[in-house]
């Protein structure tokens, strides 16, 4: 898909935009995410790229939309939550790191968890058998309030064995 000058072309969730270079231009990743395509999977925290909340992926590595110019990411790969299901091949309805999340009950207000969800997709996409320590690592900057830390750590290993059973 070519786009005519005044546009940009951001792929999200594998399906093209053509998105205004005035909107590009003037707007964080996060903006353009929640208002101008209403994925709101990513969340607003802190605006100031230290909480997590609105972390999706770009080209496959994990970033914080919150702080991040639209522009930038013109021609490349931003993935969402919304992203995720059919993201894995292994499973055919939600992504497996969602579904350990769910099987774990790993949410309370649930503010942080898109957050925590893409972190996880990304280190298992690098590293399919973290022990818990590279876990801990890896969430070190999301934040949740909550204190739901044990359940998060323990549905990203559980996720890690449903992804490795899978692909087996
Ligand atoms: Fe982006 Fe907090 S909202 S890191």
């Amino acid at each position: 898909m070519h786009a005519p000058a005044s546009l940009s072309l951001v792929v999200v969730n594998g399906q093209p935009f053509a998105l205004p270079q005035s909107t590009l231009a003037s707007a964080t990743l996060l903006h353009v995410l929640r208002n101008d395509l209403s994925l709101n999977g990513p969340k607003y925290g802190c605006g100031l790229g230290q909480c997590g909340a609105c972390t999706v992926l770009v080209d496959g590595i994990a970033a914080r939309a919150c702080v991040i110019p639209a522009q930038g990411v013109a021609g490349r790969e931003v993935t969402t939550l919304e992203g995720l299901p059919g993201r894995c091949s292994c499973t055919a309805g939600l992504h497996p790191v969602q579904q350990a999340f769910v099987d774990e009950q790993a949410a309370q207000c649930g503010y942080c968890l898109s957050g925590m969800v893409m972190m996880a997709v990304a280190l298992l996409e690098r590293n399919p058998d973290p022990d818990e320590a590279a876990v801990r690592r890896e969430l070190s900057g999301n934040l949740c309030r909550c204190g739901t830390h044990v359940e998060i750590i323990r549905a990203v290993l559980r996720a890690a064995v449903l992804m490795r059973e899978a692909q087996a």
